[in-house]
């Protein structure tokens, strides 16, 4: 069981968002995180954190590889919803979107993207309902002039919310459908 928590504190943590890809054969699939972090600088590595129910996290489990996008933040709501709110299970995400194809085969998103990063797992580690993914970084490549994403442009500025299998859903306040 959890503790009694203040929830709002969790809301002061600042992230970016990115669009985590992976393959499985010829599937392609990705979704929207805020959890992407580099964790080591020699040799340079990055960590994402994905939801075991998502497509996304079956294809990097299986493939071992993974890729990213960093986000612009002229990107809009419309392109943001299928990546965050749907499942590749149900759809395939990359029948209009922009993409290449990286050196590890991952899809990378091209579109509203400023750069781009691709990763082979090197470690991984069981959280429960999430797996932390740690890869080393093996591409980046910038792809325009831009701003990031942020956490607090999606929520403040485009009004965004956090599904249930995002680590920052918050379970009360949505169940009570409060704003969160
Ligand atoms: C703003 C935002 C942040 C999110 N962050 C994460 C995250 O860090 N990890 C995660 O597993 N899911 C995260 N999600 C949820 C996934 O994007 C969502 O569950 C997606 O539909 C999974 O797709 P898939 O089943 O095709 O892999 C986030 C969603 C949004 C909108």
């Amino acid at each position: 069981m959890s503790p009694e928590l203040d929830r709002r504190v969790f809301g002061d943590l600042s992230y970016d968002l990115y669009i985590v890809t992976s393959r499985d054969g010829d599937q392609m699939n990705g979704q929207i995180v805020n959890t992407v972090i580099q964790v080591t600088s020699d040799p340079p590595r990055v960590a994402v954190i994905i939801n075991k129910k998502n497509l996304t996290h079956d294809f990097i489990s299986k493939s071992r590889v993974f890729g990213v996008t960093v986000l612009d933040e002229a990107t809009p709501m419309k392109f943001l919803g299928p990546f965050g709110f749907r499942s590749g299970r149900d759809m395939n995400k990359f029948s209009e979107v922009q993409f290449i194809e990286g050196v590890t085969g991952c899809p990378l998103v091209t579109e509203h993207a400023v750069s781009l990063l691709e990763a082979e797992v090197f470690d991984q580690i069981d959280l429960g309902t999430h797996t932390i993914f740690v890869g080393n970084a093996v591409n980046t490549e910038v792809v325009r002039d831009g701003r990031p994403l942020t956490y607090q442009y999606y929520r403040e500025f485009l009004k965004g919310k956090s599904p249930p299998n995002a680590p920052t859903y918050t379970p009360t306040k949505q169940a009570d459908k409060s704003k969160d």
